[in-house]
């Protein structure tokens, strides 16, 4: 069965899933797509040989599962339709504008048993996977701690074209929440819980209510810490880069490219180390005697894809993965229940911000149940 996609949205987003779903020949047609502003509507439309329509519900009525990829605000509202119609849905990040709705989202949509899945998109990036699978191998000792910083430029310019993100009433909040969930969701996937959290944020575009610096130390169940910098900034050339630094008692690894990288990474075996401590380390011109690499190794693109085949990690597209699952009924993933967890970090880093950074902890799992 081809499935019928309705987009919600004919904006950023929803042009790169539409061209991904293309790019994956996943067995899909962009089959309605509708816009309150028509423009946008007409050329997604064009573009994807799809129809514009001219209300949400001709496009639920056209449709076997939808995109829900409006400003974050009207996530709730078309999420509970498309479960009141029993219709999959794959709903942008972040759920809603706080926690509340966000929960309201999530006790809705798996209330109705419907399909679901979150553009929680870096799960699925090569340069992230490859992160994870090297954080798994206990070879190289405890995490002991990961620095992570996530620039951009205020989106409400450039790529993103976005005035409803300098507004807190469709946004919710600014560059932790809009941006740095994706941040938040990685740092609990590449670590499992995390169980305390300190904060603080600014406000230096003074718009009200959009944090354009947010610096968030977390603690995690397994003793290891981290430590997020986001940060919304005016450098036109910056439009979005991760960079995280992974350090553990024999290894560091640096991740600069969201999707295919570069990954480096410099590693001491327990041998390594202790020839090192025998030899005394160094010599008084300040060089390693013991033959270990100072230049870290590298791998990005298609040599960072290769190793993860040889690895036996699973690639996959999301849009594609979202398709299967429509298909077979099967659970699609990441899904709402995974973003609601992001959402639950996020709130108690707002919290502790607002209480002058106080430590907090964080409650454990996520709040579906009333
Ligand atoms: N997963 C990611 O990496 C990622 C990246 C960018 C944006 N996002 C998320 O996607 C969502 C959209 O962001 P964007 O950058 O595409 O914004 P955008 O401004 O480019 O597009 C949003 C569109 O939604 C339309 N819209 C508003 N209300 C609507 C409604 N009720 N029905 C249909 N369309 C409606 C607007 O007219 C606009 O064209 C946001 O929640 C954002 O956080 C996620």
């Amino acid at each position: 069965m081809t499935v019928r996609l309705g987009f919600l949205g004919a904006g950023f987003i929803a042009d790169h899933h539409a061209g991904m779903l293309a790019l994956s020949g996943a067995d899909a047609v962009v089959a309605a797509v509708f816009d309150p502003d028509p423009d946008r509507a007409a050329a997604f439309a064009s573009r994807y040989s799809s129809v514009a329509v001219s209300s949400e519900t001709e496009l639920f009525d056209a449709s076997d599962a939808v995109y829900v990829c409006t400003w974050t605000s009207e996530h709730p509202r078309l999420v509970a339709e498309a479960a009141r119609r029993a219709l999959p849905v794959f709903c942008e990040k972040p759920l809603a504008v706080g926690l509340d709705q966000a929960v309201d989202l999530a006790r809705v949509a798996t209330a109705a048993g419907i399909v679901n899945q979150v553009g929680l998109v870096l799960r699925d990036s090569p340069a992230l996977l490859l992160l994870r699978s090297m954080m798994d191998d206990p070879a190289d000792g405890d995490v002991l701690t990961v620095v992570f910083r996530d620039d951009q430029y205020l989106p409400v310019r450039g790529v993103y074209k976005s005035s409803w993100r300098s507004d807190v009433a469709r946004a919710g909040a600014g560059t932790l929440l809009e941006h740095s969930i994706h941040d938040l969701d990685l740092l609990e996937w590449l670590m499992g819980p995390a169980v305390a959290v300190s904060a603080r944020t600014r406000h230096h575009h003074r718009l009200v209510g959009i944090e354009d610096v947010a610096g968030v130390h977390l603690e995690f169940a397994t003793g290891a810490s981290a430590h997020l910098v986001s940060v919304w900034h005016d450098v036109l050339g910056r439009p979005s880069q991760r960079r995280i630094e992974v350090f553990r008692q024999r290894a560091w690894y640096c991740l600069t490219g969201d999707v295919f990288g570069p990954v480096s990474w410099s590693r001491t075996t327990v041998g390594e180390l202790a020839a090192a401590d025998d030899e005394g380390a160094a010599d008084h011109s300040g060089q390693w005697t013991s033959g270990v690499a100072a230049e870290p190794e590298s791998l990005e693109g298609d040599a960072l894809v290769a190793e993860l085949r040889r690895r036996g990690v699973a690639l996959r597209f999301p849009d594609a993965g979202f398709v299967e699952a429509v298909a077979s009924g099967t659970a699609a993933t990441p899904g709402v229940v995974d973003a609601l967890r992001a959402h639950v970090v996020a709130d108690a880093a707002y919290r502790s911000a607002a209480d002058g950074g106080r430590w907090l902890d964080i409650p454990a799992g996520v709040p579906l149940t009333s």
